[in-house]
């Protein structure tokens, strides 16, 4: 008896940009539920032991091709080599600052990588999709918490190309209703695998609140610059929803699960609902690390916006997910991967 060869491949969840900080802690999450994947990465932002780590972790080979998201006869030969059926898509730039001084190297990586991946998934008759989206989407909302439907308003190239992914996806759902389509605005990932073997490792100067903080923990930074005490918030510093990625990998796995139901392009905000401040985010790392970190209160940082926290209550109620680490664990865990790792995976 014939079968058609492809029907023997087992099928595969493409996981783009799997080798960086969020996609390498959603492939121990995905290996835990027993989905299998392939990553694609063309390493600009991650390195390979990232994914020697997680296979070390998950005690498996892990299937990786080296390439850019904007190669389409590259990602044709992974949709032929695998049965690839659902996509989580990581591949991105994602560093604000940068993305002002270089917006076209933004929209190309960003928006133009999409849309070659979104060709190549279309012929290939793979419909399913989940978006790494941002709440930076929602620019500087006017109350808080924020909801799903609030406008979009994003402030920088970067927040830009995002939202106009979303909106590139939304029109390719009208196009053709067969596209199970689920964007993620994440709002602010810290922490690390609980083994201290992976987390994040940013190139150069930390451009982020916790991987400055983790650094001048660990002696590599002198003092955490605290951009700003004159907010209208509790203690006049920057609020955020600080969210443990290890739950956002998780929030990753329950779209994928529900994905296959879904009539509409799903919206959802993944983040813990609570916001802390700059000054509380340095007094709980230093409990979790018995470390004195050192701060200078600085200028405000062009185009910080004061207070920015989710309403998570909707993605609660459509994935049934919800965050559950505390702000103790997210310090713990990423002083242990700091304090094992002084220098990433270097
Ligand atoms: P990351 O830089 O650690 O991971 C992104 C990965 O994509 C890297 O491994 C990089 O090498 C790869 N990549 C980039 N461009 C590519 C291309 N053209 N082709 C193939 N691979 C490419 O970032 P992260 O923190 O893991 O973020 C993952 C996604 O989540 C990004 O899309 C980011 O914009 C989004 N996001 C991140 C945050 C955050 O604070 N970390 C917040 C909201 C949204
Ligand atoms: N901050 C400092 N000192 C620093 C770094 C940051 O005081 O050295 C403050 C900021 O002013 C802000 C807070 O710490 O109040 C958090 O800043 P981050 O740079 O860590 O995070 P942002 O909220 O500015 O932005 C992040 C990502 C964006 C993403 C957004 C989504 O960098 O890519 O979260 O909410 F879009």
């Amino acid at each position: 008896m014939k079968t058609h060869v492809s029907k023997l491949k087992k099928s595969k969840i493409l996981v783009t940009g799997g080798a960086g900080y969020i996609g390498s802690h959603t492939l121990v999450e995905l290996d835990l539920a027993g989905y299998d994947f392939v990553v694609y990465d063309n390493f600009c932002n991650s390195s390979k032991e990232s994914l020697r780590r997680v296979s070390k972790l998950i005690n498996k080979n892990i299937l990786f091709e080296n390439g850019d998201i904007r190669d389409s006869e590259k990602l044709q030969q992974l949709f032929t080599k695998y049965n690839i059926e659902h996509v989580i898509h990581f591949a991105g730039l994602k560093a604000v600052g940068e993305s002002v001084e270089t917006p076209i190297k933004y929209y190309d990586n960003n928006v133009n990588g999409t849309l070659v991946l979104l060709d190549c998934m279309k012929k290939n008759n793979c419909k399913k999709i989940v978006f790494s989206s941002s709440a930076t989407v929602y620019g500087d909302p006017s109350s808080t918490p924020i909801e799903e439907d609030f406008p979009l308003n994003p402030t920088n190239p970067y927040g830009k190309s995002k939202l106009f992914i979303e909106e590139i996806l939304r029109d390719v759902f009208i196009s053709d209703p067969e596209f199970k389509i689920v964007l993620l605005r994440y709002f602010n990932p810290v922490g690390a695998h609980v083994s201290g073997t992976i987390g994040e490792d940013p190139s150069g100067t930390p451009n982020n609140l916790m991987p400055f903080i983790a650094q001048t923990a660990v002696g590599k930074r002198e003092f955490v610059s605290v951009f700003g005490d004159d907010y209208n918030t509790h203690d006049g510093t920057g609020v955020r929803d600080y969210i443990h990625v290890v739950d956002l990998a998780q929030g990753h796995l329950k779209a994928i699960q529900i994905i296959n139901n879904i009539t509409e392009v799903l919206t959802l905000n993944l983040g813990t609902g609570n916001g802390y401040s700059v000054l509380e985010m340095i007094k709980a790392f230093e409990k979790a690390s018995s470390k004195n970190i050192p701060y200078k209160i600085e200028r405000r940082r062009e185009g910080d916006i004061a207070s920015c926290f989710a309403d998570p209550s909707y993605s609660f109620e459509v994935l049934k997910w919800k965050a559950t680490k505390t702000l103790d664990e997210m310090c713990k865990d990423s002083w242990r991967w700091q304090s094992n790792n002084p220098n990433g995976y270097k």
